[in-house]
């Protein structure tokens, strides 16, 4: 089948089509469009709800038109529409849910409702030639700029939550440090590049929770510790080196809690798999951080990353979503529902 996916819950307007057949359980990428209102977002220092709706509704026609403009008959290829439903913004999610349930109605369409965060965690299943070693159960990290959980996926059908953040999201630990050393709106890409090349923890920032034996993290005590040494240092010093050395420093505090609780929470559930998704994933410091730490402790499971394109918000995961969890509704019952979770 081939499900055309619609993905508008923040800054990204995307429509993709994926084919899909049940006896692969893998899902195949036509197309993937992605339209993003990041560089606007970029000079206020974070996103603003209204420009990111007002920048969806701009966008969502001519990304839907490039996604599909390779079919000959659209209409009669598709056979279902795949849309996020939630969470995240509600005048952004509006928009692909109210185009999505229109294309329904006058395609005459099945359509799927997907949440956001499943999502990301089926950026996995999209074909990269490793899918189909993905065991379960699953642990999966979902790490991005709104969200930070570990989830247990026991099937395509059962996924239980196993911890999140109490306050801030790992990304928005980046966004939100970044932006006190002067770094523009998304932060993390460029406090990857700053720390690389460093080798030395010089600053040492808090781990918080580390050790307490449960799921839970916590990460607005970064950005304090941040702030206070950015105030400590002196906005005249906080030269290139300086800048490179804390950003390495924030992506060591950030890193070993998302590892160590992931691959404890692997090793307690029996997993037989890890996966990653969510922005921060694209993150290559972090990957090789995670293969090292299964590696050395001889664990035997093993590490699924999806594409980086398929890490930060796109559709081709919203469809392959739909494809593993395939629950059509007619298309007058679907809603925007901002504070989806997982349930
Ligand atoms: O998944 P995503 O595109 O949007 C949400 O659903 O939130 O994630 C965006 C987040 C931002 O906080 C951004 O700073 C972070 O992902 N991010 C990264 C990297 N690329 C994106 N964080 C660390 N290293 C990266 N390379
Ligand atoms: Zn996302």
């Amino acid at each position: 089948m081939i499900i055309l996916g619609i993905e508008t819950s923040c800054d990204e307007t995307s429509a993709s089509l994926v084919r899909a057949e049940k006896k692969d359980q893998k899902v195949e990428l036509i197309t993937n469009v992605v339209s993003s209102s990041l560089a606007l977002h970029a000079k206020t220092g974070g996103i603003i709800p209204e420009i990111a709706a007002r920048e969806q509704v701009k966008y969502i026609i001519p990304v839907i038109k490039k996604s599909i403009e390779g079919l000959k008959n659209p209409r009669e290829e598709i056979d279902a529409i795949a849309v996020t439903t939630g969470p995240g913004l509600i005048g952004s999610l509006l928009v692909g849910v109210e185009t999505a349930k229109t294309i329904s109605y006058i395609w005459d369409k099945p359509i799927v409702p997907v949440n956001h965060l499943f999502g990301h965690i089926y950026a996995n299943w999209i074909e990269n030639g490793n899918s189909e070693k993905i065991n379960f159960p699953v642990t999966a990290l979902i790490v991005s700029g709104g969200h930070t959980d570990l989830v247990l996926i026991k099937n395509h059908r059962e996924i239980v939550w196993l911890g999140g953040t109490r306050d801030d999201a790992a990304g928005e630990a980046f966004d939100k440090t970044g932006r006190i050393l002067g770094l523009s709106y998304p932060a993390g890409p460029q406090i990857e590049k700053l720390a690389s090349g460093i080798k030395k923890d010089v600053f040492n920032f808090p781990r918080p929770l580390i050790d307490s034996g449960e799921f839970d993290f916590s990460f607005s005590g970064l950005k304090t510790a941040v702030v206070r040494k950015a105030e400590e240092i002196g906005a005249k010093n906080l030269n290139e080196d300086v800048l490179k050395n804390i950003s390495f420093s924030i992506q060591e505090a950030i890193f070993e809690v998302l590892i160590k609780k992931t691959i404890t929470a692997a090793v307690k559930t029996h997993s037989r798999s890890i996966v990653l998704g969510g922005g921060v994933a694209a993150n290559q410091t972090l990957r090789n951080k995670f293969e090292f730490k299964i590696e050395n402790l001889k664990l035997k499971i093993p590490l699924f990353v999806p594409e980086k394109r398929l890490c930060t918000d796109n559709a081709a995961m919203i469809a392959a979503a739909s494809f593993f969890n395939y629950k059509q509704e007619p298309w007058k019952n679907l809603t925007a529902d901002p504070e989806a979770y997982f349930d």
